[in-house]
């Protein structure tokens, strides 16, 4: 049974029909800026049991709905639980960020990866804290189902971590083009699978993170990342889904010939230069500087209906990138309230 939704503001956005206001939500809501997901995060030992534990995802996931009242849930998870799922095991160190104590070098690295439905297989606990979710939700919004793009997904698995230059990872392709196609076509193929369990389990919108698309060259980014976004789109018809590839304004054209119904931006693309390259169809999704949160509660008005203005319909109201941890939560309430109090 397919249940009613109370608040479709968003999925009507992202299916190209005219809404009242454009909706609000927030990449990274689920998470430190909430004082009861701290609490909650306090009951486990690291982040990764936090992850694989359903209920407490789950709980995480539908916070920013309650306390902030944003118009869509985004699963609590991350995008490193799939290289963990193809074989390479990740720490998330304290206050740090992600690390693999092994990397991704050569040919015979990636032909030991697992990858597709049997790596996908190991995520269920997703999939379950999904169709938990689903259920708590009762309707209330949409539930975000996401994944990172396998540019992103590469880079962490070769750097092991994050990265000032990403050079290690931008080498490989120079040096290893085959190999890096190898990988890239594996972490596609197991994305695919994961993402399809996901609409299988209550994810109503799909959004894929490109967090280091910027890194690269207009042309390596026609050769390496964007022929395996279009395979993703391609393969999960059943939903409205979303790309979002930081510091890549280039690809905006690419974007617009695939089957993405919403291209998210950052906070450097100018709207009329992301609509004139997407074309009239696409819903646009973002850009508020993070930063400008920190800012008086006028500003933030002020700034927050000014960019509402400047992208006019087919808008999904977010961030240029996530929400920073220390940002304070009456910010964010101000933002989403401004939002939520326009009418076109
Ligand atoms: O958006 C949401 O609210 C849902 C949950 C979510 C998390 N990570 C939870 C998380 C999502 C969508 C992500 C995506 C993610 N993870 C991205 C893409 C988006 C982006 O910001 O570019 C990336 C690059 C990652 C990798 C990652 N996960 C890093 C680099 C870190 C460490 C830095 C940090 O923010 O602490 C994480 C950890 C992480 N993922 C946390 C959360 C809430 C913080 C860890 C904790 O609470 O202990």
């Amino acid at each position: 049974m397919t249940m009613q939704l109370e608040n479709d503001l968003l999925l009507r956005v992202a299916n190209g029909a005219s809404v009242e206001r454009p909706p609000v939500w927030l990449m990274r809501q689920a998470g430190r800026i909430l004082p009861q997901y701290r609490a909650l995060r306090a009951n486990f030992p690291d982040f990764k049991a936090f992850v694989k534990n359903p209920a407490a995802a789950s709980e995480a996931t539908i916070q920013p709905v309650d306390e902030l009242g944003v118009d869509a849930a985004i699963i609590f998870s991350d995008i490193l639980v799939v290289p963990e799922a193809m074989g390479l095991d990740y720490e998330m160190i304290e206050a740090k960020g992600p690390k693999f104590p092994t990397t991704i070098e050569q040919a015979s690295d990636v032909e030991q990866l697992r990858s597709g439905a049997e790596a996908a297989a190991s995520l269920s606990y997703v999939w379950e804290a999904l169709a938990l979710t689903k259920s708590n939700l009762q309707g209330r919004v949409p539930l975000i189902g996401f994944a990172g793009a396998p540019w992103t997904i590469f880079a962490y698995m070769v750097e092991g971590g994050g990265s000032k230059t990403f050079s290690k990872a931008r080498r490989m392709l120079y040096q290893q083009p085959e190999t890096s196609h190898a990988l890239l076509q594996k972490i596609t193929d197991t994305t695919i699978a994961y993402l399809q369990g996901q609409i299988k389990h209550g994810a109503d919108l799909i959004q894929l993170f490109d967090s280091w698309a910027g890194e690269l060259t207009p042309e390596q980014y026609r050769e390496f990342a964007a022929p395996y976004l279009a395979q993703i789109a391609k393969a999960l018809p059943e939903v409205p889904k979303t790309v979002f590839a930081k510091g890549a304004w280039f690809a905006l054209e690419d974007f617009a010939e695939m089957p993405w119904q919403v291209v998210g931006l950052d906070w450097n693309i100018p709207p009329a230069f992301a609509r004139a390259r997407v074309g009239a169809d696409k819903a646009l999704q973002g850009n508020f500087d993070p930063c400008a949160l920190y800012g008086s509660a006028e500003t933030i008005r002020e700034r927050a209906l000014e960019m509402v203005r400047a992208f006019g319909p087919k808008h999904i109201v977010n961030l240029g990138h996530g929400v920073y941890p220390d940002t304070p939560l009456e910010g964010v309430r101000t933002f989403v309230q401004t939002i939520q109090s326009v009418r076109y």
